[in-house]
């Protein structure tokens, strides 16, 4: 079964399943390596272990064989994301019997999750550090080099790193993440992330669009504003009193230029506000693309999962969305087989998908996560089998509306900004267009490079792909 979902994430631009390296920095004779899983918060937060660790003199290295050091940026999302980073480390035992100065981290919401009780169960482990803790990591290195093992995983109500300014790792040059926010306050019943990454808080406006500009300044030309629940984003100024919210930020970073483009992620379908809407709207280089994650088209099951909207709620906003801005794109999460789903809340999950007419989506069957509300109140009782079957026709049904969609794009002619070469073929360029599609087209003007914006017009698609010309 894994398998589907594997591949369902292979294809998704979330890059969830991700396993980043980074690129090599200054070499001094302290090398780190760091590999990260999970969200795009973690991928962020490792750009900010990066700066944390050059600053305290480490060098990095993409060469495990290397490092002095190894770090894993842990996810623990389901018991799968887990199991990776458990079989991961059983690879570096070999490295680490023949370096036995050789120390290894694992960092993140894995760390967070299993405290202590990791280094028990995973001899080889001598650091753990959670996610509000990496300002810690020079002073934990020390420690585990002295022979002690080192652990830090306090959660903060105020930790935004937001003086830290992140070295960007494995980067094009071209799209970048700005962490806007950390944790999350609202515990949907499956979910570990509260536990993992503690209380909501907002990171100060002014250093989220001083660093969108330095980006901007540095030839990036896409920010994606990153967060747990982005629009619930609300800082109020300590000596001015002045509050901040999300669409007021928005609008902040799209004005930095024209030619920068603002995205966004994740959006809980209760938040987003008619302000945020107006917003976008108002700002071309603001995408048009809103990742509303469903969990389920069940209003009975998205009441157990504590989701706090019902069925036609979601399906009056996303109705809302497209009478705003008709040409934005819909993606989504579902998760199939949630405690006591039956036949008919699938049915209704269906439903509510074709209703909405999703670009993409994120499909997982539910795995129960210990300590979270559901483990604690309702039985894993849906059987294997079934969850595997209804995720099968979740990711069929959603194949079926990705082609569909993509299909009424061809002849439109849709502004793309190039990331870089086509994967399959160097003479092409890829990169994406406001709505978040892959748009693939051939090299015909030899001047152009990555970071361009350039005119495309739809001439075929597939699933996951427009493939155009350019045009003038
Ligand atoms: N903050 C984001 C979600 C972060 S987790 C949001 O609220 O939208 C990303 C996705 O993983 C979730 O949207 C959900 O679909 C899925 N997920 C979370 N916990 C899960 C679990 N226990 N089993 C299966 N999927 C899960
Ligand atoms: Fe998890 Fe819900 Fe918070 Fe998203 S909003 S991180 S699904 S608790
Ligand atoms: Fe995973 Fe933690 Fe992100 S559990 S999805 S890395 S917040």
């Amino acid at each position: 079964m894994f398998e589907i979902e594997q591949k369902v994430m292979d294809e998704s631009r979330q890059g969830e399943a991700y396993e980043g390296v980074l690129d090599t920095l200054s070499a001094p004779n302290k090398r780190f390596y760091i590999e990260s899983y999970g969200c795009q918060m973690n991928f962020s937060d490792s750009e900010i272990i990066a700066s944390i660790l050059q600053s305290s003199g480490f060098g990095s290295t993409r060469d495990v064989e290397q490092a002095n050091l190894i770090l894993l940026n842990t996810c623990s999302i389901r018991e799968k994301a887990e199991q990776t980073i458990r079989k991961r480390l059983t690879e570096f035992k070999k490295i680490k019997r023949s370096n036995s100065s050789l120390l290894i981290g694992v960092l993140g919401c894995m760390a967070e999750r299993l405290k202590s009780k990791l280094l028990e169960e995973e001899k080889l482990v001598d650091i753990v550090v959670g996610p509000d803790a990496y300002r810690t990591l020079p002073q934990l290195i020390e420690e585990a080099e002295t022979g002690e093992k080192a652990v830090n995983v306090l959660l903060s109500r105020e930790e935004t790193y937001a003086d830290i300014a992140p070295v960007r790792i494995n980067s094009n040059g071209i799209t970048a993440f700005v962490s806007i926010m950390r944790g999350c306050n609202n515990m949907c019943t499956f979910c570990v992330v509260p536990f993992t990454r503690g209380r909501e808080r907002s990171r100060d406006h002014a250093s989220i669009v001083d660093e969108c500009k330095d980006l901007f300044d540095r030839g990036f030309k896409e920010v994606t504003l990153l967060g747990q629940n982005v629009d619930s984003y609300y800082w109020v100024d300590p000596v001015s009193n002045h509050a901040v919210d999300f669409a007021m930020l928005l609008e902040k970073v799209a004005k930095i230029n024209p030619a920068l483009r603002v995205r966004f992620s994740t959006s809980h379908p209760k938040d987003i506000t008619e302000k945020v809407l107006q917003t976008m709207k108002a700002y071309d280089n603001i995408c048009k693309y809103i990742h509303l994650p469903l969990q389920s088209g069940s209003t009975r099951i998205l009441q157990l999962m504590n989701r706090t909207y019902t069925r036609e709620w979601y399906l009056a906003k996303v109705k809302r969305i497209r009478e705003v801005m008709p040409d934005c794109a819909i993606s989504s999460d579902i998760i199939a087989g949630f405690c006591t789903e039956d036949d008919q809340d699938h049915l209704d999950t269906l439903d509510v998908m074709r209703n909405s007419k999703y670009e993409y989506s994120y499909m997982f069957m539910y795995s129960e996560r210990p300590g979270t509300l559901a483990a604690k109140r309702y039985k894993d009782d849906v059987p294997m089998e079934i969850k595997k079957k209804r995720l099968e026709e979740i990711v069929s049904l959603q194949n079926q509306l990705s082609l569909e969609t993509n299909k009424l794009d061809i002849g439109k002619k849709v502004e793309v900004l190039i990331e870089g070469n086509s994967k399959k073929n160097e003479k092409q360029w890829m990169g994406r267009n406001s709505q978040n599609k892959v748009v693939v087209f051939d090299k015909t003007d030899k001047a152009l490079q990555p970071g361009d914006y350039v005119w495309v017009e739809v001439k075929d698609c597939t699933q996951g792909t427009l493939l155009g010309n350019m045009v003038s």
